[in-house]
């Protein structure tokens, strides 16, 4: 097979001259686009979708828009420019060069947290593939397709690191990251989020506020890495990662929106009643966000962990924000307050900030969040309605750090588990709460109009309309 590598996989890596990688694509490519078809998103591939194409990194060549076939797709391999001066900036390596190969000693542990992230991106398409058949409009079917198409080029730049830089296992494992599937009983996804079911359109917008914007955490501390390789290739992936965040924040906030008109229209106090006019209750969402956030949390790892700390020292992955941070960018004599629960009772210990490094990003990340529930609650509050949404303490529902095992109410009270259990059905969607929601999807297909449970957006995709085809069936 000849492939015109300018062509079909745009790339800046000079793809054209590096026959090893090429042989290595070469034999993954069509395995990739098996996965897709055998797992991407369900009868979607003769659809024309509009769709963002990245073709170069500049600022014109990352957003270019048409109509795709998305097999046709050009999964394309970016980096960020080059810095030749490019320094480490934290930990042991501090102002060394960053290494534009792999450091022997480091090859494992980079290889591995390669791979898990590479992991997520393929998750996430498997857990979404079901939702283009109740998309609540063309506008809503060609986001959730934006994300797949590049969730999917996500995967193509931790593949291209792989065998670029990792030799014979590197390639190995790029196959093994097409053979796992999320919620696999014998071959799962690596972390827990990703092996969960993304159900309906509630549960794809909250994944979308909530875990990718995990992603973007863990893209922002390894695009500080001292291995440039992976540095710039997540600096690119994080102008892609605004828009999923985007898809998720928006879609809730329509959501609420819509909820809040028909309960201001139709006078309706109880926000319980607003599930008799056909949308999704306040209450029910805020279950959604409890669901959400907590196992998001458990993303981010134990609060307290070495390996944060080698990876830290070592300088393979950085803080949020690390050049921005005001200290010496080395922690040896810092210290991080952490809670965790002594004696039943939630404590706050300051602990040495290099370990702490989880529970730090973590707060990092909990504070763009907040800000997020803050803007969504503007719209009850201008409508009159009384209800806010609230994040959960973090230690509600946790499976992963210091609280697991413990039950902590949304309050933060800890409790005993048959006490936690006897309220799980309030604080966390149910069966029936699912049920319900499952009642409301149905595909709706005309442009222009939006399914009854959610309000259509302030504006259009790229400067087109609302009632633009966003897709075309034909
Ligand atoms: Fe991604
Ligand atoms: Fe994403």
């Amino acid at each position: 097979m000849n492939i015109d590598y300018g062509q079909l996989i745009p790339n800046n890596v000079d793809l054209a001259s590096d026959r090893t990688l090429q042989r290595a694509l070469e034999r993954w490519q069509p395995e990739f686009l098996g996965w897709w078809k055998d797992t991407g998103p369900v009868k979607s591939n003769d659809l024309q979708v509009y769709l963002r194409t990245a073709v170069s990194v500049d600022r014109d060549g990352w957003a270019n828009f048409g109509y795709v076939k998305m097999p046709d797709y050009r999964w394309g391999i970016f980096l960020n420019p080059n810095d030749p001066e490019r320094k480490i900036h934290f930990g042991d390596h501090k102002g060394e060069p960053a290494w534009q190969e792999v450091p022997g000693e480091y090859r494992s542990t980079l290889r591995r947290i390669i791979v898990t992230q590479g992991d997520t991106e393929p998750a996430s398409v498997e857990q979404q593939r079901l939702l283009g058949k109740t998309a609540p409009s063309l506008y809503d079917m060609r986001n959730l397709f934006q994300v797949n198409v590049e969730e999917g080029r996500h995967l193509w730049a931790m593949v291209y690191l792989l065998q670029r830089y990792f030799g014979r296992d590197g390639r190995e494992e790029a196959e093994y990251l097409l053979q796992r599937r999320s919620g696999d009983t014998n071959n799962p996804r690596i972390l827990g989020a990703f092996n969960e079911q993304t159900r309906h359109w509630i549960a794809f917008f909250m994944f979308a506020f909530f875990t990718d914007r995990d992603g973007k955490f863990q893209l922002s501390s390894l695009a500080e890495s001292g291995f440039d390789p992976l540095a710039r290739t997540c600096r690119f992936m994080l102008t892609e990662e605004a828009h999923h965040m985007f898809v998720g924040e928006s879609g809730v906030a329509r959501a609420i929106q819509r909820t809040c008109e028909l309960m201001a229209e139709h006078k309706i106090s109880d926000p319980r009643d607003a599930r008799k006019l056909g949308v999704v209750d306040l209450p029910t969402l805020q279950k959604f966000v409890n669901f959400h956030f907590s196992v998001t949390l458990d993303l981010f790892g134990s609060e307290i962990s070495s390996n944060a700390a080698t990876y830290y020292t070592t300088g393979l992955k950085g803080r949020y924000e690390e050049a921005k941070k005001a200290d010496d960018h080395e922690l040896k004599n810092d210290t991080y307050p952490v809670p965790q629960i002594e004696n039943g009772q939630i404590v706050v210990k300051d602990v040495p900030a290099l370990t702490a490094l989880n529970c730090r990003l973590r707060d990092d990340y909990i504070k763009e969040i907040q800000g997020g529930l803050d803007r969504w609650n503007r719209i009850p509050e201008k409508l009159g309605i009384p209800f806010r949404f609230k994040l959960p303490h973090v230690g509600f529902h946790r499976a992963i750090g210091s609280f697991a095992g413990h039950h902590v109410s949304p309050d933060g009270e800890v409790m005993t588990e048959s006490e936690w259990n006897s309220h799980r059905a309030e604080w966390m969607p149910n069966e029936e709460d699912h049920a319900y929601i499952d009642s409301l999807m149905g595909q709706v297909i005309e442009p222009g109009k939006f399914a009854n449970w959610i309000a259509p957006p302030a504006r259009g995709i790229n400067s087109q309309p609302i009632d633009f085809e966003y897709v075309r069936f034909n």
